[in-house]
């Protein structure tokens, strides 16, 4: 079983929520959590661990070589769980270079330091370890209404720079597990909401718009699907295919909810109607605004998850209506954290750099 678990983007969203949800789950694990704090990573995440003793935070890159060489030496790494990324799709539009260099140099940088420290150096039993990737259904491109959700061998056909790095670091990942026999598994995931995702994304983006009575942009006619998943259920699922999946296997995984974007905005407008009722812009839906789309806008996603189901028992628990609900109590219930976050990121820049071309008002 995993002791040394190198955790990296554990500062981030789902990273943060997979952290307090390992030292919840495994007392027997130390993270060591390897995070550069860009603009979406924040120490606020890990505010009140449970049991923060097994939680070591290391303040660096993991495109940094020699720090991911130390760290696989002083810890004696035995799983890497990677989530560190760039993973805004409209920021990959705006700039993609920044995801080449984290996305696809980064991962290649973890893999070249787990090859030498497990199969050079034997760092650690080899029947020990474990490289795990954390990926996205973006990778699989877009479905039409008609077609089958994406299964494991639906063929990669990645349309942004986003996906098309995810992509490329996926590809990476098998090849070092088919040409040096390096132990890996992946993890495709759909879209994910819940506590701590920078308001940035549909979900908290729209819920604190609504809070502030500024518009809520819905791209082009709203009548996208995606396939949303709780955070807490993706973690419970990554740890699953960890401690159970077959090396050299890729896992998809998903919510088996996909409502319309423009669905998932009215719900929320009607919770919030709900737990505000004294919020000067009841009723909340009277702030959507219809933007310019997205270039090159995935129409659907949705993932089959018979294989997870199958092999390791993994299903997901929270409902959306439930998730979302709760979603938006946490959003109400912290805004010490959305103040912080807010100080502490370039939201503000970002949000009139994206919405003011669009035809939005930030
Ligand atoms: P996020 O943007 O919230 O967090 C990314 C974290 O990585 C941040 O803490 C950031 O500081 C850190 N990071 C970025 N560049 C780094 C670098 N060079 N070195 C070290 N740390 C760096 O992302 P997220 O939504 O939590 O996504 C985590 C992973 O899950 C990503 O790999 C993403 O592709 C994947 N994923 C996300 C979703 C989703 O819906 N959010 C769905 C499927 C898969
Ligand atoms: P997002 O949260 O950016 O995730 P992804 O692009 O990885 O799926 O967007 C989810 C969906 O919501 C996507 O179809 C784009 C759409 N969207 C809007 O309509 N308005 C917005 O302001 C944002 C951020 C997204």
């Amino acid at each position: 079983m995993p002791k040394q678990v190198l955790v990296t983007g554990g500062a981030g969203f789902i990273g943060s929520n997979f952290v307090r949800y390992l030292l919840q789950t495994d007392p027997e694990v130390t993270i060591i959590n390897l995070d550069a704090l860009t603009y979406a990573g924040s120490l606020e995440n890990l505010n009140d661990l449970p049991d923060p003793a097994r939680h070591h935070f290391i303040h660096g890159d993991i495109c940094d070589r020699p720090l991911v060489d130390r760290l696989f030496h002083e810890y004696a790494i035995d799983t890497v769980v990677h989530f560190a990324a760039e993973s805004h799709v409209d920021r990959s539009i705006l700039g993609p270079g920044q995801f080449i260099q984290t996305n696809i140099i980064g991962t290649f940088t973890l893999l070249e330091a787990a090859r030498q420290a497990w199969l050079t150096e034997k760092t650690v039993p080899i029947e020990q370890v474990r490289f795990h990737h954390v990926s996205t259904d973006e990778v699989f491109g877009s479905l039409a209404p008609e077609d089958p959700a994406f299964t494991e061998s639906t063929p990669y056909a990645p349309r942004s720079p986003y996906s098309a790095s995810k992509a490329a670091s996926d590809h990476l990942v098998r090849a070092y597990h088919h040409t040096y026999g390096l132990p890996v598994t992946l993890s495709n995931c759909s879209n994910n909401y819940g506590p701590y995702q920078y308001p940035e994304k549909l979900i908290p983006l729209m819920i604190l718009n609504a809070l502030h009575g500024k518009d809520l942009p819905v791209y082009g006619d709203g009548k996208q699907v995606r396939d949303w998943l709780y955070v807490v259920d993706h973690c419970e699922a990554i740890w699953r295919v960890v401690t159970g999946g077959q090396s050299g296997e890729t896992y998809n995984i998903g919510g088996g909810n996909q409502p319309t974007n423009l669905e998932v905005v009215h719900t929320l407008c009607d919770i919030l109607d709900e737990l505000a009722p004294t919020s000067p812009h009841r009723p909340h839906r009277n702030l959507i605004r219809f933007v310019q789309d997205r270039p090159g806008h995935d129409r659907r996603y949705a993932m089959d998850i018979t294989k997870i189901g199958h092999e390791l028992g993994w299903r997901p628990r929270m409902s959306l209506t439930t998730g979302l609900l709760e979603t938006v109590r946490w959003y109400l219930d912290h805004p010490d954290w959305i103040e912080a976050v807010r100080k502490g990121s370039d939201l503000q820049k970002w949000l009139e750099r994206n919405y003011a071309q669009r035809g939005g008002n930030p």
